[in-house]
């Protein structure tokens, strides 16, 4: 790898029109923050840029939905979105907003330049309008059919179903979000940034210089190239956003895709002013992007496009975009409520961060899109964070506390065993190293936990606790090595599990940490007093995890109930067909689950005769305790032909309703009627 000077991290702005969630945090924040703590725990120079993206058509709805306005709804989600990032311990050098008055200066500069140098292509077309809001309708104000895959909900600048980019016009059966007119067409002018004319130079830069960049990014990369780039609109007709710098563009805003990356260098300079240029347009500083795969054409061939344009600013180095997380195999979504949101986790988990940020890492979508369980949260904390890591640390302190008042001894003579673990934290170090570089961080994650792993293989071995019956110096001497190891273990965790790093090292009495101390076994010396042992992480218990996951089954059941149509009504059926139909009421005598039947209910009805009749019928599954039925009235179809099942004859049928999960529950009048009567 080139070896820069210094590195700008860029984290893709999340709109600001709800909170975040476990995705934005394992796609992209958790990723970012990895790399930063690690380049700045080697001394390098190093920003991490971060903001809300408070512009475009997603904020605007949300704002319509509400009845409050834009700028609204983006003061209570950056506030929201920005304390979450902080409490996880996001890094960010800084986290602005695409509302600031730098930010749009900065846009309204950017396009204008372009603009006096002749880049953009005006052109006017056909757009769709809504007649009854007196607007056009832009990107997600329009939802309609998509043509790829047929998904009813596809939005008219993507569909999420199959991921394709579109343009409004692309819909079938385009609908109004606001009004749910359908749209007509009327004629507008916008501006185009010719994404063709940078073909050549695009498919040089990424094609043949950046062959390095992950398979998902150059892969998506290359199938945009390979279509042919089109020219790209830029601006829309909009009343929320930056106004078009230029005359005769009244009531146009720069599109948000066009203004949200340059928030990238806003926030910068906000930060730094106008050495921004030294982050920006020196080729001594390396770019790098980390984002979705659903922003990877933004960033890897539109934004680029924008800087070519420009020509004065750096190209990214790369970007290392991620696959999607789900959640309890189901995709993550914001509109179904389907997410575990960061301010809900920490109310639920207090103090958990850490554990959150690595099973996020140990469970990374990084190569293809992966999955999010509780139990899984659940099992990590326990068995690794708790069984692995935990336990080695508060043995080493806990022991060195009960044989030396928790004064460390000298390390003298060292056996095979203590030569064995440096030497594995040398190795363990380096392949940390190397995939830490190329942005492996499951397995750098991996590799930090498989230090501590040999930490507890060490005291297994040494057995510092039968030694201490007979030779105090060598239990010293391993305890010791243990505590350097817990050192060590401060450092090689530090970017994932910040907290715990921090209350370790203060556990340990010790101040900086960097990486060229990782592999070092004198970095808390003789004599130092080590603190009393705190409990890095605690167990998790069943029911916790319990509440999550029926939190998520009552989303469930909520989105289905707001999903549920009735049944179309079956074809016309004449009077004289129904009445050859005998419904009656009847009383539950009895009623319990059919032997060896999953789906049978045995009911005993008492039906007015004198002689009561049993009914058969396929609902055990809708009812954990029959028992329940006992004593109510229910109707019945009394006349079908008796029927024969598991070896019992059934006679009639009891009537239920088909609830939207499915399940039947059983149905009859609303007040006392005398068993045997009559329905119709
Ligand atoms: O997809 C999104 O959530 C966008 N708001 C990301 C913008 S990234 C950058 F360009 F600002
Ligand atoms: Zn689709």
């Amino acid at each position: 790898m080139k070896d820069f000077k210094r590195t700008l991290i860029t984290t893709a702005l999340p709109y600001a029109n709800g909170p975040v969630h476990i995705g934005h945090l394992a796609g992209v924040y958790v990723p970012a923050d990895i790399y930063a703590r690690y380049l700045r725990l080697q001394g390098r120079e190093v920003l991490m840029i971060g903001g809300s993206d408070e512009h475009g058509v997603p904020i605007t709805i949300k704002a319509r939905n509400e009845g409050v306005t834009p700028q609204d709804i983006v003061d209570r989600y950056h506030k929201i979105i920005k304390d979450s990032f902080e409490e996880f311990g996001i890094s960010f050098d800084v986290y602005g907003r695409t509302t600031s008055e730098t930010h749009r200066k900065t846009a309204s500069d950017f396009f204008r330049k372009l603009y006096d140098k002749g880049e953009f292509v005006e052109k006017t077309s056909m757009q769709l309008y809504d007649p009854e809001a007196n607007q056009f309708l832009a990107d997600r104000y329009v939802v309609g059919t998509c043509p790829h895959c047929g998904n009813e909900h596809a939005y008219g600048d993507q569909c999420e179903a199959c991921g394709t980019s579109l343009n409004a016009t692309d819909l079938i059966n385009p609908k109004s979000a606001i009004t749910g007119a359908e749209p007509v067409l009327r004629e507008t002018k916008h501006y185009y940034l010719p994404l063709d004319k940078w073909q050549p130079d695009l498919e040089k830069w990424i094609l043949e210089d950046h062959k390095e960049w992950k398979s998902n990014v150059y892969g998506q990369c290359k199938s945009w190239l390979d279509m042919g780039l089109q020219p790209r609109a830029v601006s829309r007709d909009l009343d929320w956003g930056i106004p078009v710098p230029v005359e005769g563009a009244e009531g146009k805003v720069l599109y948000v895709w066009f203004d949200a990356p340059i928030g990238y260098i806003s926030n910068t300079i906000d930060l730094v002013g106008d050495d921004y240029t030294k982050w920006w347009k020196d080729p001594e500083t390396r770019m790098l992007h980390f984002i979705g795969k659903d922003n990877i054409v933004f960033h890897c061939i539109v934004f680029p496009a924008m800087l070519m344009a420009d020509g004065s600013y750096n190209l990214p180095d790369n970007v290392p975009a991620n696959e999607f997380l789900n959640l309890e195999d189901d995709k993550i979504s914001t509109s179904r409520n389907w997410a575990v949101w960061l301010h809900e986790y920490l109310r639920d988990f207090p103090g958990k961060q850490d554990v959150l940020r690595y099973v996020l890492t140990a469970n990374a979508p990084e190569t293809k899109d992966n999955n999010f369980t509780w139990r899984d949260f659940q099992a990590r904390n326990n068995s690794e964070l708790v069984a692995i890591l935990g336990n080695f640390v508060n043995r080493a302190v806990v022991l060195t506390h009960k044989y030396f008042d928790g004064v460390l001894q000298a390390a003298v003579e060292l056996t095979e065993a203590e030569e064995k673990l440096i030497a594995q934290v040398k190795e363990l170090k380096k392949e940390m190293s190397e995939a830490l570089d190329t942005f492996h961080f499951r397995e750098a994650l991996k590799l930090a936990m498989d230090m501590a792993r040999a930490g507890n293989q060490y005291l297994q071995e040494t057995e510092p606790w039968k030694v201490a019956k007979s030779d105090m110096t060598r239990t010293g001497t391993i305890l010791n090595i243990a505590i350097n190891l817990c050192a060590n273990l401060s450092i090689a965790f530090e970017p994932f599990l910040p907290f715990m790093s921090e209350k370790l090292v203060k556990m340990l009495g010790g101040d900086k940490i960097t990486w060229d101390m990782l592999g070092c076994f004198d970095l808390v010396p003789a004599g130092a007093h080590i603190g009393e042992a705190q409990l890095l992480f605690e167990k998790i218990e069943d029911s916790e995890v319990e509440a999550q996951v029926q939190k998520l089954l009552d989303t469930k059941k909520a989105n289905e109930m707001k999903a549920w149509k009735p049944e179309p009504v079956k074809s016309e059926c004449a009077f004289e067909d129904f009445e050859k139909v005998d419904i009656r009421v009847g009383r539950v005598l009895e009623c319990c689950k059919v032997k060896k039947s999953k789906k049978l209910l045995q009911f005993l009805i008492d039906d007015g005769t004198g002689t009561p009749r049993t009914i058969l019928s396929g609902i055990a599954q809708s009812y954990e305790d029959p028992s329940v039925l006992v004593g109510k009235e229910i109707c019945f179809v009394a006349n079908f032909a008796p029927r024969k099942m598991m070896g019992i004859e059934s006679q009639g049928m009891i009537m239920s309703a088909v609830n939207p999960d499915g399940t039947l529950t059983v149905v009859g009048p609303t007040a006392d009627v005398q068993p045997g009567a009559s329905v119709g």
